[in-house]
C-alpha cells in the first residue's frame, strides 16, 4: 500500500516533532519551556510572528497594554465580532453536534484580508463552541468579554460565570500544549487548502473537518467512555484484554510519529497534578487503565512502544477542569487553530500548489496497453 509516511510535504519554521527522542520543539522552544513561559496569546504571537512580522508585532507584555498584550486585545475584539454572527449560526446548525456546529460556523465567517481572517478564525472558535454547547442545554449564549484572555473567556462563556484561576491556568496549558504539532492531518488539510490560494477561513473550516476523526482529534471523549466501561480498577486488565481480542484500538494510546513517549502527555499530566486533589476513585481507575493498556500493548506489539498519547491526559485534564466530553474535540481545535493559521500563512508565502500524485490501479480499457502509473 502506498502511504505518505515518509514524504516531506513542506519546510516549516513552526514546530519539530522528534518521534525518536520524544520531543516537541515549537519555534525554538521545547514544549516544556513554551508552556512554562507562554500563555495562549503569547504562543499565538510566537507562531504568527514567525511567519508574518506584522502579526508578530502585536507585541506582548507591553506594560501600556496590560499583562495580556495586543494579541489578547486583537483576539478580544475579534471575539466580539464573531459573537455578532452567533444568532445566525445557531439557527443554521440546530441539529448539529458541537464539532459540526463549529465547522459550519467557521465557514460562515468573513474577514477583510488574510491577517484579519487569521485573528477572526482564532477568536471565533471559543465563541462558537460555547454558544453551541449552551444552545444544546437550552441556555442563551454569553457574550465575550474582550478584556479577558481566550482561555478565561472560554470558560466564562461556557459557564456564564467567571472561572477560578486554577481552571484557567489548566485550560491555558492545554491550549498551548496542542497549539502546533508538525504536519499532523488537520494542519496538512489546512495547508492543502491554503496552497490553492484560498482564504484562511476556508482552510480552518477544512481543518476542523479533519480534526473530527477518531484517529486524530476525536479520541479524548472515547477515552472517558473507556474508563466508564471499565468501571473499576480491578476490571481494567480483563476489559483491556477483551477489547484487544475484539480487534479494537485503545483510545489515547499509540502515535504515528512518537516511537518513545508523547511529551505532551507528560506536560498535561503535570497540569492535572497542579490542579490539586481529584476524585480518588477516578484517579485510581485512570491509573489502572493506563497501566493495564501499556502492559497489554507491550505484550501484543513487543517491537513497538505504544504508550499514552496526548489524548489520554487531555481527557483526564479537561474532565478535571469541568469540560463536558462532547466538547473535547472542538476544544482541541481552539488550541490548534493557532498552528493551523500559522501554517496557512507559511504555505501561502510559498505560492506553491500542493498536488501529489495517485497511482492508478483500476481497470483499463479493453486491449489497452496502459499500465499502472502515477498521475
Ligand atoms: N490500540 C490497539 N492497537 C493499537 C493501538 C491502540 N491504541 N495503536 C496501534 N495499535 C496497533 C495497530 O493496530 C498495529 O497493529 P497491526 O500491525 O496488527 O495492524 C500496531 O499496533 C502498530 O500500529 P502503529 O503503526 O504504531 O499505529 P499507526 O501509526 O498506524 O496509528 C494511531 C497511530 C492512529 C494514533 C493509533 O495508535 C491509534 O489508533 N490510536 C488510538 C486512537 C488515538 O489515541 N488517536 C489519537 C492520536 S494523537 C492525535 O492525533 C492528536
Amino acid at each position: 500500500m502506498t502511504t505518505m509516511d515518509d514524504v516531506v510535504a513542506a519546510e516549516t519554521v513552526l514546530s519539530r516533532v522528534d518521534g525518536e527522542g520524544g520531543r516537541l520543539v515549537v519555534h525554538g522552544l521545547d514544549l516544556e519551556d513554551l508552556v512554562a513561559a507562554h500563555g495562549f496569546e503569547a504562543t499565538a504571537a510566537l507562531l504568527w510572528g514567525a511567519i508574518d512580522p506584522e502579526l508578530g508585532d502585536l507585541e506582548l507584555g507591553d506594560p501600556e497594554l496590560g499583562d495580556a498584550g495586543e494579541v489578547a486585545r486583537a483576539l478580544g475584539s475579534a471575539r466580539a465580532r464573531a459573537f455578532a454572527r452567533v444568532p445566525a449560526i445557531l439557527a443554521a446548525t440546530e441539529d448539529l453536534a458541537p464539532i459540526d456546529a463549529l465547522r459550519a460556523g467557521i465557514a460562515c465567517l468573513a474577514a477583510d484580508g488574510d491577517r484579519a481572517a487569521v485573528v477572526l478564525a482564532t477568536a471565533a472558535m471559543p465563541v462558537l463552541l460555547a454558544a453551541a454547547f449552551r444552545r444544546d442545554r437550552g441556555l442563551p449564549p454569553v457574550a465575550p468579554d474582550p478584556a479577558l484572555g481566550q482561555a478565561a473567556d472560554l470558560l466564562r462563556m461556557l459557564d456564564g460565570t467567571p472561572a477560578d484561576p486554577g481552571r484557567v491556568r489548566a485550560l491555558e496549558t492545554y491550549l498551548v500544549t496542542v497549539a502546533d504539532h508538525g504536519m499532523n492531518a488537520s494542519t496538512f488539510a489546512a495547508r492543502v487548502i491554503a496552497a490553492t490560494a484560498s482564504d484562511p477561513v476556508s482552510a480552518v473550516a477544512g481543518a476542523v473537518g479533519a480534526l473530527k476523526g477518531p484517529l486524530h482529534g476525536g479520541a479524548p471523549g472515547p477515552v472517558l467512555d473507556m474508563l466508564d466501561a471499565v468501571g473499576t480498577p480491578a476490571n481494567a486488565a480483563a476489559w483491556i484484554a477483551a477489547a484487544l481480542d475484539r480487534g479494537e484500538r485503545l483510545m489515547g494510546f499509540g502515535h504515528r510519529i512518537y516511537r518513545t513517549r508523547d511529551p505532551r502527555a507528560d506536560v498535561l499530566k503535570a497540569a492535572l497534578a497542579a490542579l490539586g486533589p481529584r476524585d480518588p476513585a477516578r484517579t485510581a481507575l485512570a491509573e489502572a487503565v493506563e497501566r493495564a493498556a501499556r502492559d497489554a500493548l507491550a505484550v501484543r506489539y513487543p517491537g513497538r512502544r505504544l504508550d499514552t498519547n496526548v489524548e489520554f491526559y487531555t481527557a483526564l485534564l479537561l474532565e478535571a477542569v469541568g469540560i463536558d466530553r462532547a466538547l473535547f474535540t472542538p476544544m482541541f481545535g481552539v488550541g490548534r487553530v493557532v498552528g493551523w493559521t500559522a501554517h496557512v500563512l507559511e504555505q501561502r508565502a510559498t505560492g506553491r500548489l500542493i498536488r501529489p500524485k495517485a497511482r492508478y490501479v483500476g481497470p483499463v480499457p479493453a486491449g489497452d496497453t496502459f499500465r499502472a502509473a502515477a498521475n
